[in-house]
């Protein structure tokens, strides 16, 4: 017999994100973090390679990377309105993780296993975020993927990139809902 947790279930059901502009301080103190990345860490993982790290951006922090951002944008030509949104997330933000993914050698499991799996990494860390009563919004962004810029401001190495920026603070407003997939359209029964 199955042994439900309906509380869990539900809040699955109607789980949404706060945008990161509409969030504020307080941020999670790194005590009320720990948790969060305790509950992300626990995340799929094919062969126990880990494939992740959290690096996370505190407030004071935020000023730097907005700068980063900008002379990255500047220095790739980039207009005005990228190089406004490529700061923008730094200079509103509270508190970030990076989660990183981290590309570990193996002859078994694929890379694209352990890409999979940094992203299960980010959905736990807002869900748990979430779940905390702590409003969250999962953000990349052009910076992201910026191997300049995640060199610069994180000290990336190759095998390293930004899965995901996991923004958390206080949440003012929760948006409405946004449409969600007809289950129809998108879910195939196959039954022999
Ligand atoms: C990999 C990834 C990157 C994303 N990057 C951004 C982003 O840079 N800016 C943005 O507004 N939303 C971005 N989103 C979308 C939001 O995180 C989120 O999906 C949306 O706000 C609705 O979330 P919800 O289904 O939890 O309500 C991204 C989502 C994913 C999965």
């Amino acid at each position: 017999m199955p042994d439900p947790n309906p509380a869990a279930l539900e809040f699955l059901l109607s789980r949404r994100s706060r945008p990161a502009k509409t969030l504020r301080a307080p941020a999670p103190s790194r005590d009320e973090l720990a948790p969060l990345l305790r509950a992300a860490a626990r995340s799929p993982d094919h062969g126990k390679l880990e494939p992740w790290r959290f690096i996370v951006i505190e407030a004071g922090a935020m000023p730097r990377l907005a700068e980063l951002a900008e002379a990255r944008a500047r220095a790739l030509g980039k207009p005005e309105v990228d190089i406004a949104k490529a700061r923008g997330q730094f200079d509103q933000g509270h508190l970030a993780v990076a989660v990183i993914e981290v590309q570990k050698p193996s002859d078994k499991i694929p890379p694209i296993e352990q890409s999979y799996s940094a992203g299960a990494v980010c959905l736990a860390l807002l869900n748990a975020a979430l779940a905390a009563g702590w409003g969250a919004n999962w953000l990349s962004g052009w910076i992201s993927h910026d191997r300049g810029f995640c060199e610069a401001a994180l000290g990336l190495q190759g095998h390293e990139r930004i899965a995901g920026l996991i923004h958390i603070a206080t949440e003012t407003s929760a948006p409405p809902d946004r449409p969600r997939p007809e289950l129809t359209d998108i879910t195939e029964w196959v039954s022999q």
